[in-house]
């Protein structure tokens, strides 16, 4: 697949950055989204000089209308979105599924 429209969540490090860089390189437009504006910036800036189109959307996963917006903020700048990587999260901790609340606000 190339030339498609790619929105990223929780872009700016890990396995999401290393997966923007390689959507930039082989020609995709690409839709970072993440928590700090300054990192967001200099990440557009590094896939624009891959010769990549790329925009930076300031997203917290957690709110509901951050995310319509980012979504909405994709469609204005490319006309649509091809494909979603959502991967932002956080490790959680040792326990069942049903204490994870418990065991986050324990933290
Ligand atoms: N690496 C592994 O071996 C592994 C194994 C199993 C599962 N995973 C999962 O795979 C995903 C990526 O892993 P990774 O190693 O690349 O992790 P990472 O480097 O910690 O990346 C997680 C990203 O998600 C962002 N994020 C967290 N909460 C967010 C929120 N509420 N809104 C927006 N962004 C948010 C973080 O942004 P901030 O910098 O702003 O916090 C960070 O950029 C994670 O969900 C992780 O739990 C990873």
């Amino acid at each position: 697949m190339k030339n498609k429209t790619v929105l990223i969540s929780g872009a700016l490090t890990g396995i999401e950055r290393a997966a923007a860089v390689n959507f930039a390189q082989q020609g995709d437009q690409v839709v970072l989204s993440g928590r700090r504006d300054k990192e967001g910036e200099k990440l557009v800036e590094e896939l624009r000089a891959l010769g990549a189109e790329a925009e930076f959307v300031r997203t917290d996963v957690r709110a509901e209308e951050d995310f319509r917006n980012l979504v909405d903020q994709t469609v204005k700048h490319f006309g649509r979105s091809d494909i979603a990587v959502n991967n932002a999260g956080t490790e959680g901790r040792r326990g069942l599924v049903s204490q994870q609340g418990d065991l986050l606000l324990s933290r």
